[in-house]
């Protein structure tokens, strides 16, 4: 038996009526993201994995165990972007350009995770990436586009939590200090985290294992450990974000899982997504590419948990996709081939419009047109063409009208 190919676990299609939600997010991002001078750039979706080994971190789960990597026919070591963040940098980096830069890209990115509500293997990020001031003040500013990016969408109930990692000698600090608070309850950690312990204590704290959340409560908390500039850093960035009326949480014992961030760091959760819950994350981070460093601030929102938080009906979803004005329905051959050029017509003015050319009777053209969503229905048979009307019938209202076939484009402009 020949079966139709299933698509791949965790990658699914996205089709009407969704799309219309899908698109309304896409064309409300980039009308605010214009408001905030970003420009968008499409980075390829396959990259070489060095692009993200070193900058994400060789323990972070991303990379450890969740890139979709292989080699080419080439022998080349390439992989699906996991995130879009490394590979923006690869193009500054290579631009030599990486002043004054602010970003955005929207697509697919490829996670091998277990698939579940709200975790794909694709799922779509929109990313924003701005390197122009080492000041709090852009962090305070992204922080404030993320905010009105949700309101914007309608997001209503997202939290942000916001905490510092300093700079690399605070992590050092970091680390040393969890460790030694830790160390007396390493029994109780569960396996992975007794391996991360070693590894990268840092990801303990992520751990969504109950006996290791409640050892993890009482580790110190990160901003204790940050030396004066770096708390001050933080201080500086609460100053800004009061100031600019953004609403946080600190949460001195988040962690972010990539390498890159240092100083700011946050995550925006949603109540209603259940346990993936996190909508958005995104901090400052510095980016060795070659020899160069770049650093700047961003974020991800992963579209597809927005769109969960969002919780649209299909009906919903249909009405944010541009209505279908008019479906033409022939009676014979002779009136379909005159509604093919009234059709060509109508759209040159603008009337959205398809002629239906199934040569079904009235009734099934009636109903296809009610199930594409038309508004009106434009009735032709050899009768109407010999006296040179056509009917016209609002679907909604059920009026009909006959109108003649010179002035159908103006009436239906009206
Ligand atoms: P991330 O936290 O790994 O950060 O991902 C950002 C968002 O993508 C998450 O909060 C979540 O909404 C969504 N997401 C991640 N994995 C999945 C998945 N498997 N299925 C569905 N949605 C998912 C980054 O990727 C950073 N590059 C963000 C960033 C930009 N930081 C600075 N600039």
């Amino acid at each position: 038996m020949n079966e139709v190919p299933a698509s791949l676990k965790g990658m699914d299609d996205i089709v009407c009526p969704e799309i219309g939600l899908w698109q309304w997010l896409e064309k409300t991002a980039r009308d605010i993201l214009a408001l905030y001078a970003f420009t968008e750039i499409r980075t390829p979706i396959l990259e070489r994995q060095e692009v993200f080994t070193r900058s994400l971190g060789e323990t972070s789960d991303i990379v450890h165990k969740e890139m979709f990597a292989f080699e080419d026919r080439g022998g080349r070591a390439i992989c699906l972007r996991p995130e879009g963040t490394a590979g923006v940098m690869r193009h500054l980096a290579g631009l030599g350009q990486a002043r004054n830069q602010r970003l955005y890209y929207m697509g697919p990115m490829f996670r091998a995770e277990n698939p579940q509500k709200g975790r794909k293997r694709q799922f779509h990020q929109l990313g924003v990436e701005a390197l122009s001031s080492p000041s709090p003040w852009l962090d305070a500013e992204i922080l404030e586009l993320q905010h009105r990016l949700l309101a914007g969408w309608g997001v209503t109930d997202a939290v942000f939590r916001i905490n510092s990692r300093g700079n690399s000698d605070d992590m050092n600090a970091i680390r040393v200090g969890l460790k030694a608070a830790l160390n007396p309850h390493r029994d109780v950690l569960c396996a992975d985290c007794k391996k991360r312990f070693e590894e990268n204590i840092l990801r303990v704290l992520d751990c969504k294992n109950p006996g290791c959340a409640e050892v993890v409560r009482s580790a110190p908390s990160m901003l204790d450990l940050l030396c004066p500039e770096s708390r001050a850093y933080f201080d500086a960035l609460c100053g800004a974000l009061d100031h600019l009326g953004v609403r946080y949480v600190v949460e001195p014992r988040l962690v972010r899982g990539l390498d890159y961030y240092e100083h700011t760091i946050w995550e925006v959760t949603s109540p209603s997504l259940g346990s993936q819950d996190a909508l958005s994350g995104g901090g400052r981070y510095g980016v060795t590419m070659g020899k160069q460093l770049l650093q700047g601030v961003g974020f991800g929102v992963g579209l597809e948990r927005v769109i969960l938080a969002l919780g649209k009906s299909p009906e919903e979803c249909r009405q944010l996709l541009p209505p279908l004005d008019l479906v033409l329905i022939s009676m014979g051959e002779r009136a379909m081939v005159a509604n093919q050029s009234l059709a060509k017509s109508l759209r040159s003015r603008g009337i959205s419009c398809v002629v239906d050319m199934s040569g079904k009777k009235m009734k099934d053209q009636f109903r296809n047109a009610l199930e594409a969503g038309a508004l009106r229905v434009l009735i032709r048979g050899d009768q109407e063409l010999d006296a040179g009307v056509c009917r016209i019938k609002t679907l909604a209202t059920q009026e009909q009208q006959d109108v003649v076939v010179e002035d159908v484009p103006a009436w239906l402009a009206r």
